[in-house]
């Protein structure tokens, strides 16, 4: 008898097939603006209105991503040496801070390939490292301009970090003395100025429905 050849199909599961199952399709939420300016908070309020919508999203944020997969030099040499920490952590220069979100950008591309809606919380401050992700992502990618001025994330300083800034004990502190690029395009702009994190995750909500997203 002729022997029988059996393969095995290795057969991914198509992200048409994912979205299905998540009942909503997978795109990348990109917030950006300045410390203090609402974008964590407003990331997560969207968060658990798209839970309870049933949907399927993952906050990324800069403050909690710069102590793992972005680590700074300081927790990296604690971990391991001051070699390593110098090759592979992430400061606040402009070329970490364009690795810092290229990393976030190709992270954000694999969520929305599973199907999931990637919300991303980086002040990500220069314009040509958010086209860099924007090209990353095309047609799933929108950018969320939170627009709150600097007067008002000044007096917020929940971190304290202007305050430190304008005492010259951080350099180079977004909005002092580093640039802040404004998006010239968004598909939406939020200024948590003049209305409450629920009310803008309303409008995010309201906006991915208009999309066909959710
Ligand atoms: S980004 O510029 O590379 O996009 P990211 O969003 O990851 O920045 O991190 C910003 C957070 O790091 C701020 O909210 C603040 O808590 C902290 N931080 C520390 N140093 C700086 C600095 N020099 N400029 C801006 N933020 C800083």
């Amino acid at each position: 008898m002729a022997e029988v050849e059996v393969f095995w199909h290795e057969h991914a599961v198509s992200r048409e097939e994912k979205e299905r199952l998540n009942g909503n399709k997978g795109c990348v939420l990109w917030f950006t603006g300045l410390s203090g300016s609402g974008k964590s908070t407003i990331a997560n309020v969207v968060d658990h209105k798209l839970h309870e919508l049933g949907k399927r999203s993952f906050v990324l944020d800069g403050d909690n991503v710069r102590h793992n997969l972005n680590a700074s030099p300081k927790i990296l040499a604690e971990k391991h040496s001051e070699e390593f920490a110098k090759r592979f952590g992430l400061g606040f220069s402009a070329q970490d801070r364009e690795e810092n979100i290229r990393r976030i950008g190709a992270v954000a591309r694999l969520f929305a390939e599973s199907g999931a809606i990637a919300i991303t919380a980086f002040i990500s401050p220069y314009r040509a490292d958010r086209d860099s992700v924007r090209a990353m992502n095309p047609g799933d990618f929108y950018e969320i301009y939170v627009s709150t001025p600097i007067e008002v994330c000044e007096k917020r300083d929940p971190k304290g970090l202007y305050k430190k800034a304008r005492a010259g004990e951080i350099k180079g502190f977004t909005g002092v003395d580093d640039p802040y690029e404004p998006p010239i395009s968004p598909e939406l702009t939020l200024d948590s100025s003049t209305l409450t994190a629920d009310e803008l995750g309303d409008e995010v909500v309201f906006f991915l429905k208009q999309k066909g997203i959710i």
